[in-house]
């Protein structure tokens, strides 16, 4: 009881300073979401890995493939091998060899560094009899061509002619293995979801951006240590961006991101809309959001943001479900990309969509819808069939013409879904944004600030 009547005024607390409840209805304000031990993580996290790992005789039959072959050196692995390692493993040891059978189900593994473990899968294969043994070769798929060339060459030696026939590729193997998201993960993606959008709440609001004063380097150190202050990591250094910024090229900065043209070499200044993409890691998985701020001149409130601002947001919000209804489970990400293109088009957006999966790693495995350079069709991934029970970043821009500003800005945003099973579509993990975060100022502040400002 105590502790929910101090987390009850907490949060009326932080609605009243921050106005996060809006004249619409109550909005939820996102909180940080604190990990457990680092022993509890293993246990959590070997949880998820037990459940993938029971998937893969499935996926084997799916595929008509009787074995699947992995094997690395430490140092060396298999990008599969991240995903089926114990927790408390940190690289794979000597030479680390894992065959999985179709019918009957089996697993093996060796950790060997003599010859013994080519004795012994031949022993096991002469047994077995497999007719095809897939191995993870693919030249353009980072999930099913993680299969070092020393590596490959020393398993057609140790297995002898009479089973190199039997290779196959199969890339949908590694790439469904790694793609799927086992429900039980759901729960802790949700609460990393939240975590992450409480931290760009933070990062983008009065406590963190000092108008004037703050450029968005010092936005996204402070993002990094928060994450960091959090005992989470991140995948990417966050970015963030003025997405009003005159400053370039007249740029002289060192800092290796002073020729961007998003981020102008100059602090952030009242009436700004600024953008950050940003992601956290933690328990082996990755989240990827991109939010939008505007700083408020002083003493003004949300009604005195610009309506073309808060119409490019409309703008995006519709696109995202446009992305989101076209994502038909089977359909190749291509097809998707094309059919959503052209229903944007139809309703008279302009913009960009550049999709892809994402969970297990930032970029992770499965079909991508667009990418940010390739708006007709991309090679290869594009080709591969949409999965179900797997997490998106619905990643893309709206073009919208801003008059109080007299230009046309990119509204860019980055949302997660997952499959929901039951409702047979894409959900976003935490939600999406349809309000702008908002710096504010006091009146009482404008005074002290450059009059230009
Ligand atoms: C981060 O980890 C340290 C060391 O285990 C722990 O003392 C601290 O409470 C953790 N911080 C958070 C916010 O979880
Ligand atoms: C708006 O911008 C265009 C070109 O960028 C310029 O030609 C025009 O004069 C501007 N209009 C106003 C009212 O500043």
């Amino acid at each position: 009881m105590r502790g929910l009547r101090i987390r009850l005024t907490c949060l009326l607390g932080i609605a009243a300073i921050c106005g996060c409840v809006s004249a619409a209805g109550a909005r939820k304000t996102p909180q940080i979401q604190t990990l457990p031990s680092l022993r509890e993580q293993a246990k959590v996290i070997d949880g998820w890995t037990e459940e993938r790992l029971e998937l893969i005789p499935g996926l084997l039959r799916k595929y008509g493939v009787d074995a699947w072959l992995m094997s690395q050196r430490e140092y060396a692995e298999d990008t599969v091998f991240w995903a089926l390692k114990e927790a408390t493993q940190s690289s794979a040891r000597r030479r680390t060899t894992m065959l999985f059978v179709a019918d009957p189900p089996g697993s093996y593994t060796w950790i060997d560094n003599t010859k013994q473990v080519w004795a012994d899968l031949r022993e096991l294969f002469a047994e077995r009899r497999p007719e095809t043994v897939a191995l993870n070769t693919h030249s353009e798929i980072a999930f099913s061509g993680g299969l070092h060339a020393g590596e490959f060459e020393a398993i057609v030696e140790g297995l002898g002619e009479e089973w190199t026939g039997t290779f196959v590729l199969e890339p949908m193997l590694g790439v469904e293995v790694v793609a799927t998201m086992v429900g039980s993960r759901l729960e802790w993606y949700m609460k990393m979801q939240e975590t992450a959008w409480a931290i760009i709440a933070e990062a983008f609001s009065e406590k963190v951006i000092v108008p004037g004063k703050s450029s968005s380097w010092d936005v996204e150190w402070w993002m990094r240590e928060r994450i960091q202050s959090l005992n989470y990591t991140t995948w990417f250094q966050p970015g963030v961006f003025i997405l009003t910024g005159e400053g370039f090229p007249a740029v002289t900065s060192d800092d290796p991101r002073g020729d961007d043209p998003r981020a102008p070499n100059r602090p952030i200044r009242y009436g700004d809309l600024i953008h950050t993409d940003f992601g956290v890691t933690a328990l082996g998985l990755n989240t990827d959001t991109q939010h939008l701020g505007y700083v408020l001149y002083p003493g003004e409130t949300e009604e005195d943001v610009p309506k073309g601002m808060i119409d490019g947001l409309k703008k995006v919000n519709r696109l995202q479900d446009i992305v989101r209804e076209n994502m038909k489970i089977g359909v190749t990400g291509n097809v998707i990309l094309k059919a959503a293109l052209a229903q944007m088009h139809d309703e008279g957006i302009e913009g960009k969509i550049y999709c892809h999966p994402t969970g297990e790693w930032g970029h992770s495995a499965g079909t991508v819808i667009g990418m940010s350079n390739l708006q007709k069709n991309v090679p290869v991934l594009g080709d591969l069939p949409l999965l179900k029970n797997t997490y998106y970043s619905i990643e893309l821009f709206a073009e919208h013409f801003v008059p109080e500003r007299n230009m046309t800005i990119k509204f860019a945003q980055e949302e997660d879904v997952y499959w929901d099973d039951e409702t047979s579509s894409w959900e976003w993990v935490y939600g999406r944004q349809e309000e702008l975060l908002l710096i504010r100022t006091p009146a009482e502040d404008a005074s002290q600030g450059p009059a230009e400002l």
